[in-house]
């Protein structure tokens, strides 16, 4: 009955199921899928992964290792010093995001982050071993005094003793817990002169994220408890309009830029050096699709800077299937000349900047340091 045209029907509507088969696997299905992986990714309002946002819902590591000066007595004799690496320490953090206010396609937050001792992941580590290490607010106070208050050093030199009470010393042997959170106090009952000197670290300290300034004029020196305040605004992309730019900081502390590091020069204008540049994001988000080949940045305020993270394998956390990228030897090679202060001595290579494997940290810890370039 049919015949030929049949035939050729059947046919054509066989090719055009085939190509429609095609189109819906190869093309409308990924791009659903697409869509679908945006939708569930992209910071829309009142979503499951803006409240992911808000709350991480993992805890995150934060692993810490020190070195341990094992001979004090020989390094003050001028010898050599001998370290031993102690840890880990691992804490686990606790991250939560303050949003200020959401805009069309921007989000401004604070970050909060809180530490809980793991004491299972770093057995038998624990918060109350004693570790010797540098002096760091000794020596940190006395370098600042020796460049930027010289007449304040004869003073200090006979008020040291005031100034740090027990941990007048260029070392410091200290309580783990007591080094990174509770505190080491100076200027806890200053003399005369000490209180002369007090005076100054204060105005130091008001700046410096290690040093908090206490209402009674006692200083408190840690490491990490600034980490646990309010972190400065960030401004970055929800991801609504291109999802590429998912989580990437447009501004932080209302600044598009640092101003840490060398600026470049061009026709005696000072022009953004790569080393100030905010790439990427607070490394809590990344967007969605990522590219095997191409590098992720994220900004670590802990060093100042942005970090080019890479990929190195695929792995996989809980089960979901997950690409690792890491930051590695580039890091640290000090190649970048704008990254070179020239204001740390004794580990620095032949061109001024440091050895590979040390980051410059001087204008990072504190808005004073930071004025030696104007
Ligand atoms: C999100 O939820 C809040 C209250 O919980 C509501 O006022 C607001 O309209 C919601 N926004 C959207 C886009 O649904
Ligand atoms: C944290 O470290 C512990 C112990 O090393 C490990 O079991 C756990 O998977 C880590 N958690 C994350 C989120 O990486
Ligand atoms: C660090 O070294 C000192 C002295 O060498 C030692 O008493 C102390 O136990 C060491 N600390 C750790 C955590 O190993
Ligand atoms: C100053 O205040 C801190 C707490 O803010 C307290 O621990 C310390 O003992 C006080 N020092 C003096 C000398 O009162
Ligand atoms: C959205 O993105 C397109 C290109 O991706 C751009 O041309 C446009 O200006 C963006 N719109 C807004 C509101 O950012
Ligand atoms: C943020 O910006 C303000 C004003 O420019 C400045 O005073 C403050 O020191 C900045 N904070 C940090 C942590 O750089
Ligand atoms: C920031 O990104 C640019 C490329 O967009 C790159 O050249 C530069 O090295 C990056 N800066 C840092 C500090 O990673
Ligand atoms: C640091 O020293 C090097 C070599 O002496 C010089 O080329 C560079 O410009 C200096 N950088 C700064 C910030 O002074």
């Amino acid at each position: 009955m049919c015949g030929i045209v049949c035939g050729v029907t059947t046919t054509v509507i066989g090719v055009v199921l085939v190509i429609a088969s095609t189109v819906v696997t190869f093309f409308v299905v990924p791009g659903v899928i697409e869509n679908l992986i945006i939708n569930e990714v992209v910071l829309l309002d009142n979503t499951t992964q803006l409240e992911r946002f808000i709350e991480v819902p993992v805890a995150l590591n934060f692993t810490i290792r020190l070195f341990n000066i094992t001979n004090t007595e020989e390094v003050l004799a001028g010898g050599v010093p001998v370290v031993s690496e102690v840890g880990p320490y691992i804490y686990k953090i606790y991250q939560t995001r303050e949003i200020e206010s959401l805009e069309e396609d921007t989000i401004t937050y604070r970050i909060r982050e809180q530490f809980e001792f793991d004491s299972t992941s770093s057995y038998p580590n624990t918060e109350d071993d004693i570790v010797t290490i540098v002096n760091v607010p000794y020596h940190a106070i006395l370098q600042v005094a020796e460049s930027s208050f010289p007449g304040l050093m004869g003073i200090l030199n006979s008020a040291l003793g005031d100034v740090f009470g027990s941990n007048n010393s260029p070392f410091l042997e200290v309580r783990l817990r007591e080094l990174l959170f509770d505190g080491i106090p100076l200027c806890t009952n200053p003399g005369f002169i000490g209180a002369i000197a007090c005076t100054q670290i204060r105005e130091i300290g008001a700046s410096s994220k290690n040093l908090a300034v206490q209402d009674n004029g006692t200083i408190i020196f840690s490491l990490l408890s600034y980490k646990e305040e309010l972190s400065e605004a960030y401004k970055a992309y929800r991801g609504i309009n291109n999802s590429e730019d998912l989580g990437v900081i447009i501004s932080l502390n209302e600044s598009a830029y640092f101003n840490y590091w060398v600026n470049d020069e061009k026709d005696d204008e000072e022009v953004l050096s790569v080393c100030n540049m905010i790439n990427g994001t607070d490394s809590g988000i990344f967007n969605p699709f990522i590219n095997r080949d191409k590098p992720l940045y994220a900004v670590n305020t802990d060093i100042c800077r942005s970090v080019e993270l890479r990929y190195q394998y695929d792995t996989e956390y809980e089960g979901i299937p997950a690409l690792r990228f890491a930051a590695n030897e580039w890091l640290l090679n000090n190649e970048d000349g704008c990254f070179c202060l020239n204001v740390t001595t004794g580990i620095t290579k032949e061109d001024g900047c440091l050895l590979e494997g040390a980051s410059e940290l001087y204008s990072c810890v504190g808005e004073y340091l930071r004025t030696f370039q104007k």
